[in-house]
């Protein structure tokens, strides 16, 4: 006899498992709990496809107590049987065993996973194993899914997806918060006249880092084949311990020929809505889990946002704004500072209810690469406020004019040398542009709901951190 194929358990929790009821089908996957009595055991088994277990029905007089005792939470195994209608409240079909083979045991006095409930923390120092919680199956299902529906926007719009490198010569950002990449040997540096270290005998033969952004290389692209995408790791040694930042995070970073920062505005709004609806769509049940678990205002929160426009207005306005709040904040508000996590909430959570887009900021707090306005002090850039989280997006119009961006890079003492490749778009057949940078972790702290950035990642990269 032919042996039977395994299915996926998310298939018998579909509308074509009413084929298979009353047939044999075999499952594999991890015990998550198992419970019953001197007659019957009932093991609750899930391997991964879906948040909901399958219960497979094995008889004590069948298997024997012994074979039983081993199916213990977290052990692996392959179980056949029936497929029929459960009795049981909370599931549609469950397995009336008839063959079950152990592939591992999970001890129970050793394995971590045994109990529920743990702490987000206790699950941190395990993140090896974690992925086989409830809740980061969810996240991480959820994870996948909003990489593929970026992808999908972006391809459906006619977007093309362009690699950025990943060591790069050039801070993007120019807040001088890079990982260095050397192959020198720290013990003993080759110095040179100066007594500096002579970086000419490092690998690329200058000093090199891990890019925070793909948006220079990106620009390349969108001032040649018009508009692209990067989506891929940047690194940041900000040492910031917060629940919002990581060492590594994964950066969504389109970048448009002739967008202006009003076109650019629009397809920030329309790119989000599309990606939250994708993940009410398409990954319902791990949504709804979370939702039940953990904060059960998820749902409304996000069908808010798909049914919103976002609120535009300038930094200007929002300083206004605060000022007049007599809300009592950590950093006093004027205008010039770079705005902190609390004004960003306060005028979302409190003040419009709504996700805010900002623009014209003052140029001192923003990148060298925005278009400057004709006032002389803002430029054209734009972040996107959202809900629990503050920024989630951040862009600009990029500046054009060769002999303006040129003057900003002198005034802030860039090395105009690492940028000559940079400059050359705006020297040869410039033309306006846009773009922004959406931090994917940050999307999904959104989707999820869970409130720290370490848990929507399988190996979060922070300070002192880089154990699994
Ligand atoms: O605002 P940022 O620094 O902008 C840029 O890097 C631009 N080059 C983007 C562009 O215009 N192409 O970063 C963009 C976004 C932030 O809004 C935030 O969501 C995320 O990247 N981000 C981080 N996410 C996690 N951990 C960190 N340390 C992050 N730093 C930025
Ligand atoms: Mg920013």
């Amino acid at each position: 006899m032919d042996t039977l194929k395994r299915v996926e358990i998310k298939e018998l929790f579909s509308e074509k498992a009413k084929e298979r009821v009353n047939t044999q089908v075999c499952v594999k996957g991890w015990v998550r709990t198992k419970r019953g009595n001197k007659a019957v055991a009932f093991i609750a088994l899930n391997d991964g496809s879906t948040i909901n277990n399958i219960q497979i029905v094995a008889d004590v007089d069948k298997f024997g107590e012994d074979l039983l005792k081993r199916i213990t939470t977290g052990a692996s195994l392959k179980a056949v049987g029936t497929l029929v209608e459960s009795m049981g409240k909370g599931q549609s079909v469950e397995i009336q065993a008839t063959e079950i083979e152990i592939y591992g045991e999970a001890d129970v006095n050793t394995y971590p996973l045994q109990k529920k409930g743990h702490t987000m923390e206790f699950l941190r120092d395990i993140a090896h194993l974690r992925p086989r919680t409830n809740t980061f199956g969810a996240v991480l299902r959820i994870r996948h899914n909003m990489a593929y529906a970026i992808h999908k926007y972006f391809n459906d719009n006619g977007f093309f997806y362009w690699h950025s490198p990943i060591i790069t010569a050039s801070d993007c950002e120019g807040a001088g918060e890079m990982f260095q990449v050397t192959t020198l040997n720290l013990e003993d540096l080759p110095k040179n006249e100066e007594g500096k270290v002579d970086y000419s005998k490092d690998f690329f033969g200058e000093s090199t880092f891990m890019t925070v952004s793909g948006q220079l290389e990106g620009e390349l692209g969108a001032t040649s084949i018009g508009k692209i995408y990067t989506f891929g790791p940047t690194f940041r040694a900000e040492n910031s311990n917060t629940p919002r930042h990581l060492a590594e995070f994964w950066h969504v970073e389109p970048e448009m020929a002739f967008y202006d920062i009003n076109d650019n505005m629009d397809l920030v709004e329309d790119f989000i809505k599309y990606l939250v609806r994708y993940a009410l769509d398409n990954c319902k049940d791990d949504i709804e889990f979370l939702c039940k678990m953990y904060d059960n205002t998820l749902i409304d929160r996000l069908n808010f946002v798909i049914s919103h426009e976002f609120k535009r207005l300038t930094y200007t306005e929002a300083i206004d704004i605060l000022e007049k709040s007599n809300h009592k904040f950590e950093v006093p508000v004027s205008w010039g500072i770079d705005l902190q996590s609390e004004h960003e909430r306060y005028l979302v959570e409190q003040h419009f209810k709504c996700p805010v887009i900002l623009t014209d900021y003052p140029k001192e707090i923003k990148s060298f690469y925005m278009k400057q306005n004709d006032d002389g002090k803002t430029v054209r850039g734009m972040d996107v406020l959202f809900p629990q989280i503050g920024e989630i997006i951040g862009g600009s119009e990029r500046e054009s004019d060769y002999d303006k961006l040129l003057t900003r890079m002198k005034e802030l003492n860039m090395n105009l040398e690492h940028y000559q490749w940079y400059l050359d778009t705006r020297r040869f057949g410039t033309v306006p542009h846009s773009g922004f940078g959406l931090g994917f972790e940050r999307l999904l702290l959104f989707i999820t709901g869970m409130t720290n950035i370490r848990d929507v990642i399988p190996f979060p990269r922070y300070p002192k951190n880089a154990k699994f």
